[in-house]
């Protein structure tokens, strides 16, 4: 992971945000490759779920055919949408602050172990990733009991680790950056919302928020979707848009930042076929990630077990990806597949339901009242071929961009050994990203840099850029100017040499396979095109 983030800076996919003041917790910047690489993962998005959806043929494995349409909602919504969507009164993570060191952690993330040294046993914690836990308490604990590393024999462990809510006595914990005990406060709730001010006045009225999900623009757009598009059900509304979350510990990369890019779609059928509904896009969007080059062996789908499920919910699933930071054995969220009944239309209709009622109710206040008033809006569906009226059920593929780039990086990243110029071998590496998604297509090379070698580079290059997204380097060896490809991701490089002046043909080679090929200039486009689909 260390070799991957470092070339991630030195190639320009990504940046600390603001570095330059030292950088921003949870806020990462897209550099030159980066920015490249995330419009290309969000335009296959795009274009698969959305633009290249063809309405008429039912696609192998679902219930029937079905509609596809787009919307690019406000980041910023009425307060109310939040209120009814459950956001303002649930969406939150526990926390602990450490009293010493003023650092605030999630309660989830602080985990620890039993040590006992001196005729003591405390709980030592930490925050570090699981393959550097150990290592992280043991130092810890011999700092505190203020032995040398060569004693680290003499530290006793009881049990395995363990989270901080298996630990009773607080008065014997270390918090993870602390020098005493007991300085954590108990976990208290912590709302993830960004709040801002609209206007100049800034009373509590004036409150809003930032939107932690794009979800809920679809929701309180779905009565003027239908009416403006004459769209039918089953059909899925799609957006792509940044969200913002305050999260309490961002931490590995980009996969936990505050502000990040969603895809997420909301899928509206009728209450008896949602089932299918659910199952088919669950598989769907499995397939997506290992057709984008995502391999199968480090690719999992994890069922929620149906304790954990809103009595409403068939399903919800997370299609997770084992992402080199984890620990042997673990998995990242790319992407929450979740069957949400009718709760979110019907919580914008009526007022926030509570769901843990059954059937579902509105949630009262202390007079009775609706705790938070819904629109009062009509969001129900009348088929105009049978004359049902109903209310929707929803099945909500959603998933990351940046979580989902990251992912592709991480796939991408590969080592090997190749012979330099002088045959010597070099330890080579390269972002084997799929073509659709790789920043750059092509490179166009004239071997040397005279006898009209870049002069003709150049018109291909021309010629080519015309297609797709392609870079001209005419700088040092031919066989570093292949690196820097190989390190980009770029499938292709083409080469301008002697012969390509006298028959008009150029060098094609293969990012992976390294062939090299020659074909007339007049059919390189051809020719790429068909092997960048
Ligand atoms: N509307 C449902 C929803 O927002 P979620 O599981 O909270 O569900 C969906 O988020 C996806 O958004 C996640 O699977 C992940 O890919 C991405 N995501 C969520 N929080 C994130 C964060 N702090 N940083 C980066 N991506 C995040």
């Amino acid at each position: 992971m260390e070799k991957l983030v470092a070339l991630c800076k030195r190639r320009g996919f990504l940046f600390q945000s603001s570095e330059i003041y030292g950088g921003l917790q949870g806020f990462w910047d897209y550099g030159p490759l980066g920015v490249e690489l995330k419009r290309n993962v969000k335009a296959a998005w795009w274009h698969d779920m959305v633009g290249g959806h063809n309405e008429l043929v039912t696609p192998p494995g679902a219930p029937g055919t079905y509609e596809m349409t787009g919307l690019d909602c406000t980041i910023i919504m009425h307060p109310q949408v939040w209120k009814c969507s459950g956001h303002y009164d649930l969406f939150h993570d526990h926390m602990v602050d450490c009293r010493e060191t003023r650092k605030r952690y999630r309660f989830d993330q602080v985990r620890g172990r039993w040590v006992e040294a001196k005729d003591q046993k405390i709980f030592v914690t930490t925050t570090v990733e699981a393959d550097e836990e150990q290592a992280d308490v043991q130092r810890r604990a011999l700092k505190f009991f203020k032995l040398r590393p060569k004693d680290a024999e003499s530290l006793k462990y009881d049990g395995d680790f363990a989270t901080l809510d298996s630990v009773q006595e607080q008065e014997k914990v270390l918090g993870p950056d602390a020098k005493e005990l007991g300085t954590l406060t108990e976990p208290r709730e912590f709302n993830l919302m960004f709040k801002t001010t609209i206007g100049a006045l800034g009373g509590e009225a004036d409150t809003a928020f930032l939107r932690p999900e794009t979800a809920q623009g679809i929701f309180v757009n779905f009565k003027n979707v239908l009416d403006s598009s004459r769209m039918r059900l089953p059909m899925g509304i799609a957006q792509i848009g940044k969200s913002f979350r305050n999260e309490i510990t961002p931490r590995n990369f980009t996969f936990r930042s505050r502000e990040f890019e969603q895809m997420e779609i909301e899928f509206f059928c009728h209450p008896d076929e949602s089932h299918k509904w659910y199952s088919y896009w669950r598989d769907r969007r499995l397939q997506w990630y290992k057709d984008m080059g995502l391999s199968s062996d480090r690719l999992i789908m994890r069922e929620h077990a149906a304790s954990e499920l809103a009595h409403y919910s068939v399903g919800t699933a997370d299609i997770e990806y084992a992402f080199p930071f984890m620990a042997e054995g673990e998995y990242g969220e790319l992407e929450g597949v979740a069957h949400r009944g009718d709760f979110d239309l019907r919580s914008h209709m009526e007022g926030k339901l509570d769901p843990k009622t059954k059937p579902m109710e509105v949630e009262k206040n202390e007079h009775g009242q609706p705790k938070h008033r819904g629109s009062g809006k009509d969001l129900s569906y009348r088929d105009d071929l049978t004359g049902e009226k109903y209310i929707p059920h929803v099945v909500e593929p959603s998933a990351g961009a940046d979580r989902a780039t990251l992912a592709f990086l991480c796939q991408a990243f590969s080592e090997d050994e190749q012979p330099d110029e002088k045959g010597k071998m070099q330890t080579r590496t390269v972002l084997k990203f799929h073509p659709r998604l790789a920043p750059i297509k092509a490179a166009v090379f004239p071997l040397v840099k005279k006898d009209g070698m870049p002069e003709k580079a150049k018109e291909i290059y021309g010629m080519l850029k015309e297609k797709m997204s392609t870079f001209y380097d005419e700088k040092a060896a031919v066989g570093r100017r292949y690196r820097r490809q190989d390190e980009a991701g770029t499938p292709f490089c083409i080469t301008v040499d002697g012969d390509s002046l006298k028959e008009d043909t150029v060098t094609i080679r293969d990012r992976d396979s390294l062939k090299q090929w020659r074909v007339a200039t007049k059919d390189l486009v051809a020719e790429l095109t068909e092997r960048l689909s």
